[in-house]
C-alpha cells in the first residue's frame, strides 16, 4: 500500500528497507504546512512529535488518507475524536519492547544517583576528587512507579531485584496506594502513565512539595505529565534532589534535531539544563535495536491488515473509546 512516511530518521528508514510497501519516507514532521506531501497516499505512518489535530486530520482526509499508522505506543499526538469523525482508522504498536524504556529509565536513576555524567566529565578534565559524588545505596530505598502497566512492571521487577521496596500508584490495579502515599514515602518516583486530559500536569508545584526533600523524580513517559517550570521552582529551592528526563513538554520543535548551531529559544528547558542534578535525554527510551525491529515490524503487519480488510487490528487499533478509560 502506498505510505507516506513522516519524522523520519536514517536509522528508521534502515530498519522499514525492503518491505512489500509502497513506502515514500519524509525528513519533515507532519504538521498543519506539510499535509500536501499526503495527498493522493491511503495511508500515513507518523511518530511521536507529528501532531495529528484536527485540522491536519481534515486536510489529510481532503487528499484521500483513510488510514494512520502511528510508530509508537502512545497516542496522545491524534486527536482521536476527530479521527472517529472523519472515517479513518488508527493503529498503533501498543508494545515493541517495554524493556527498552524500563531499562533508560533505570539507567537515569543509576547515572543520577552516582553522579556519572559529573564523574565522567571530571576524569577527562584529569580531576580525580569524590566531592560532589556521594551516592546511596538503592538497597532498601522505596521506589514509586505511577502506572504500572507494561514499562511500569518491567521498572518494578528490576527495582525488586535492587532489594527495593515497590510502592505503585495504578487504578487498573488492586495493590494501587494513593498518588499522595506514593510521592511522601518514595525515595525515588517514576512516572509511566499515559498522557491524557486526566494526567496532564499530574505533577505539578502541589505533588512535588508532597515528595521527601532530596528525593528523585524520572519521566519517560510524556513530557505533559509535569510542570516543567514547577520543576524549576522545586530544583532551584533545593526540595527536589535529582531530575531525570527523557521527554519533555515542548520536545516537540526541539528533539530529534541536530540544533547545536542555533541559539536554544526555550528558556524553561536552558534553565533545566543548567542544573548539576539535572539529567536530559531526547525520547531516546524506545531507542534499542530490538525496539526498533518490532517497531518495523509490527507497524507493516498493520499497514498489510488495513490494505486486507480495511480495518486496524483489534489488538493495535486505538479508537476513542481508549481515551476515556
Ligand atoms: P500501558 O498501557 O501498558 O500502561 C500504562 C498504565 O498506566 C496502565 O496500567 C494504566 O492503568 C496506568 N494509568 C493510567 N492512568 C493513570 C493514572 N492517572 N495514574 C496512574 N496510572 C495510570 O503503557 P506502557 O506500554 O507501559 O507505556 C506507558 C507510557 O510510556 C506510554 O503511554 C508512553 O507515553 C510512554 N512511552 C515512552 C517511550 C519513550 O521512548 N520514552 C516509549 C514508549 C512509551
Amino acid at each position: 500500500m502506498k505510505t507516506a512516511f513522516f519524522s523520519t530518521h536514517k536509522w528508521e528508514r534502515e530498519v522499514f528497507a525492503g518491505s512489500n510497501h509502497e513506502i515514500v519516507f519524509f525528513e519533515t514532521s507532519l504538521n498543519s504546512s506539510t499535509t500536501s506531501l499526503a495527498a493522493g497516499y491511503p495511508a500515513v505512518c507518523v511518530f511521536v512529535n507529528d501532531k495529528l489535530d484536527e485540522a491536519v486530520l481534515r486536510a489529510l482526509q481532503a487528499g484521500g488518507t483513510r488510514f494512520l499508522a502511528l510508530r509508537s505506543a502512545g497516542f496522545n499526538h491524534v486527536d482521536l475524536k476527530a479521527a472517529r469523525d472523519l472515517g479513518f482508522e488508527v493503529a498503533r504498536v501498543p508494545a515493541y519492547s517495554p524493556h527498552s524504556v524500563a531499562e533508560h529509565t533505570i539507567a537515569l536513576m543509576l547515572c543520577l544517583n552516582r553522579k556519572l555524567h559529573r564523574a565522567h566529565a571530571r576524569t577527562r578534565e584529569h580531576n580525580f576528587l569524590l566531592d560532589g559524588l556521594l551516592g546511596f545505596d538503592f538497597h532498601g530505598r522505596t521506589i514509586g512507579v505511577v502506572g504500572a502497566g507494561k514499562i511500569g512492571a518491567v521498572v518494578s521487577q528490576i527495582m525488586r531485584a535492587f532489594g527495593c521496596q515497590v510502592l505503585v500508584c495504578d487504578p487498573a490495579l488492586p495493590d494501587s496506594v494513593s498518588l499522595e502515599r506514593l510521592l511522601e514515602q518514595s525515595d525515588v518516583v517514576t512516572l509511566h502513565c499515559p498522557l491524557s486530559p486526566a494526567t496532564h500536569h499530574l505533577i505539578g508545584a502541589e505533588q512535588l512539595a508532597r515528595m521527601k526533600p532530596g528525593s528523585m523524580l524520572i519521566n519517560t513517559g510524556r513530557g505533559g505529565l509535569v510542570d516543567s517550570r514547577a520543576l524549576l521552582a522545586s530544583l532551584k529551592s533545593g526540595h527536589l534532589g535529582a531530575l531525570g528526563l527523557d521527554v519533555y513538554e515542548e520536545e516537540e520543535s526541539l528533539f530529534f534535531r541536530d540544533l547545536s548551531d542555533s541559539p536554544l529559544q526555550d528558556d524553561v528547558l536552558a534553565r533545566l539544563l543548567t542544573f548539576p542534578n539535572v539529567l536530559i535525554t531526547a525520547h531516546q527510551g524506545f531507542f534499542t535495536t530490538e525496539a526498533l525491529q518490532n517497531i518495523a515490524s509490527a507497524t507493516l503487519e498493520n499497514l498489510t491488515e488495513f490494505e486486507r480488510c480495511g480495518r486496524a487490528s483489534e489488538a493495535n487499533s486505538v479508537r476513542l473509546v481508549e481515551v476515556r478509560s
